[in-house]
């Protein structure tokens, strides 16, 4: 793997599908919300790194439409990690200038999350350092129905012309709107799966999996993957 280099262009936006926290903790003998837990402090080292490298954008895959399927304790265990998170991290996303960002249905959420979020959202509304966007009851094509709807809904009130919809007019009704797109996307504990991880925004971002389940991903396993993707050659499909 190539050396990360911080003379080299460093990505705008880095979105990470955190993996393996379940099998880091089955490896321990340990329950399923003690990889969660330890998860967590990886979050925290890779917004530290971000933060320090001048990454613009840190997006985060910390739960899926899907996880609702999970049991309820390893629901509830996640939930309660995210709040414990807000209520802990605020003072130290401020001091950093790290601003908060959801995408997802958040409204899915329990009331204490949905507060906390609001809360912790508007409090760093005006930080223009890093941008952490978590992806919570998130699913892709859910995000991508959901802004054909609103479009499809304007289109029959005849406030847009289906004929001038493109891509770009198509973004700005995704939960993403007014974000770049991921440069890199980093998987961790080596599963060459996307998951319905923002199908439509990953058109031509660079994708690294590593092996390393995320408890275990620390500040050079991310560098390592930004010095794989700084060895990469993006055409766009130019040539
Ligand atoms: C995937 O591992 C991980 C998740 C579903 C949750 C990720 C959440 C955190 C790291 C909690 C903290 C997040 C924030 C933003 C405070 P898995 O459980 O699918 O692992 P497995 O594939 O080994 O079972």
């Amino acid at each position: 793997m190539a050396a990360f280099d911080p003379e080299k262009e460093i990505p705008h936006h880095i979105a990470i599908i955190m993996d393996g926290n379940g099998r880091w903790a089955k490896d321990r003998g340990k329950p399923r919300r003690e990889g969660h837990r330890a998860g967590a402090v990886s979050v925290e080292t890779a917004l530290e790194t971000c933060g320090e490298i001048g990454v613009q954008y840190l997006t985060l895959y910390a739960f899926s439409s899907e996880n609702w399927k999970r049991p309820k304790s390893e629901v509830n265990a996640l939930m309660g990690l995210l709040a414990h998170f807000l209520k802990e991290k605020t003072p130290t996303l401020m001091k950093n200038n790290i601003r908060l960002q959801v995408i997802g249905q958040i409204d899915r959420l329990p009331e204490k999350n949905r507060l906390g979020l609001q809360k912790t959202i508007e409090k760093t509304a005006d930080n223009d350092g890093l941008t952490l966007v978590v992806a919570l009851s998130y699913g892709s094509r859910e995000e991508i129905v959901g802004a054909t709807r609103t479009l499809m809904e304007k289109a029959k009130r005849g406030e847009i012309d289906p004929a001038d919809l493109d891509t770009e007019t198509f973004s700005r009704y995704l939960d993403t709107a007014g974000m770049p797109d991921p440069d890199l996307l980093i998987r961790t504990s080596g599963e060459y799966r996307i998951s319905n991880f923002l199908l439509w925004q990953i058109s031509y971002s660079e994708i690294v999996i590593t092996r390393t389940f995320w408890p275990d991903f620390r500040r050079q396993h991310l560098l390592d993957a930004i010095g794989e993707y700084q060895s990469r050659q993006r055409r766009f499909g130019g040539i």
